[in-house]
């Protein structure tokens, strides 16, 4: 795909005033997922889990782009049709998450690094053989006493960009994900400043390797407390933050950003989405890219919970998981409102 083949395929995915839904669960996340809420962990559980999502009705009316994992993107309906085919026949832009994991950090006791750089050139080649057309890594910061260290977000950032740059190099769009955790106790102030310092390496990265900033969007985590901390902050304070370091940090030219959810209650990251998204349409807003969303759990959750893995409860989720993606979709507008869960 050429440059201009890659600032498109981004612009469909973050510019048309939808947002993304990761369905990228490895095997071992989804038969936790399911494990919770007593559901069998079988390959056959997890492929019809992900048909009920993509066969769900009127899903392309919010979702621009959907990411894959490697065992679903091989996997198809009942009936015999691709996820992928699928997807496309409703407007939906297959991509697939291609790390690895995140895995020990060696000389960073309570830090990760996420791995999948070896082989991913020929991956890539393949998965774009499938029709996917984006793809997606996650690198995780952790938070903590002394932590993070600078050796672990330099460590994240060059992976993130050296994976950015193949996935370029192949003609697919990058999603950069670096995300700094929820867990702990830290100060919504605490989690700011990661979050800068951690934008600021993964752009110098991204820069150094060559990465076309037009061709890639950014999936952060939106700053806030840590779950742990009693001190919890409002919505208006979380999207005041959250947008204040993405103007800092985040040049104009990427033509994006897709929040990832991170395990906020489902209506929260809506409320969320929607607080920055009114303060991108006031009129003294310098916001360049567009703010949306690339959930798993705050869409997929309360779909997983209805379903437990029984046919007959399979409309019941879909609509579900329909009423989240079109919750996000509002709020892209600045037009969500708690009381749209009432109905
Ligand atoms: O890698 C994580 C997903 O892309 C986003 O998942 O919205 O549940 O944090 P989440």
């Amino acid at each position: 795909m050429t440059a201009t083949g890659l600032i498109d395929t981004a612009r469909r995915l973050v510019g048309a005033g939808k947002g993304l839904l990761a369905m990228d669960e490895s095997n071992g996340t989804c038969n936790k997922r399911f494990a919770d809420v007593g559901i069998e962990q079988t390959e056959e559980a997890r492929r019809a889990y992900r048909e009920l999502i993509v066969t769900t009705p009127g899903l392309g009316d919010s979702i621009s782009g959907a990411i894959l994992y490697d065992e679903t993107i091989r996997q198809q309906t009942s009936n015999g049709t691709s996820f992928i085919k699928i997807l496309c026949e409703a407007g939906i832009i297959p991509g697939i998450k291609v790390d690895i994991g995140a895995k020990d950090l060696a000389g960073r006791p309570g830090e990760k690094i996420t791995e999948g750089l070896d082989g991913l050139r020929d991956r890539l080649k393949e998965y774009a053989g499938m029709g996917a057309r984006f793809a997606k890594w996650r690198a995780v910061i952790t938070l903590g006493d002394g932590l993070p260290s600078r050796g672990c977000i330099e460590a994240n950032a060059q992976t993130l960009a050296r994976y950015a740059a193949l996935c370029q190099e192949a003609g697919l769009v990058p999603i950069v994900e670096p995300e700094v955790l929820m867990a702990g106790a830290h100060t919504l102030e605490r989690c700011g400043e990661v979050t800068q310092e951690t934008l600021h390496s993964v752009f110098k990265h991204l820069y150094t390797q060559n990465v076309m900033l037009e061709g890639m969007i950014l999936k952060p985590n939106m700053v806030l407390p840590g779950l742990l901390n009693p001190k919890q902050a409002s919505v208006d304070e979380v999207a005041e933050a959250t947008v204040k370091i993405l103007l800092r940090t985040v040049p104009a030219a990427v033509p994006g950003i897709a929040f990832l959810s991170g395990g906020q209650p489902a209506e929260l990251a809506s409320a969320r989405l929607n607080a920055m998204n009114l303060l991108a349409k006031s009129p003294a807003s310098l916001l360049p890219w567009p703010l949306v969303f690339s959930f798993a759990r705050a869409i997929q959750q309360p779909a997983l919970e209805i379903w437990r893995g029984e046919e007959a409860r399979v409309v019941a989720a879909q609509d579900a998981l329909r009423h989240r993606a079109h919750s996000n979709w509002k709020a892209l507008q600045g037009d969500y409102s708690a009381a749209m869960e009432l109905a």
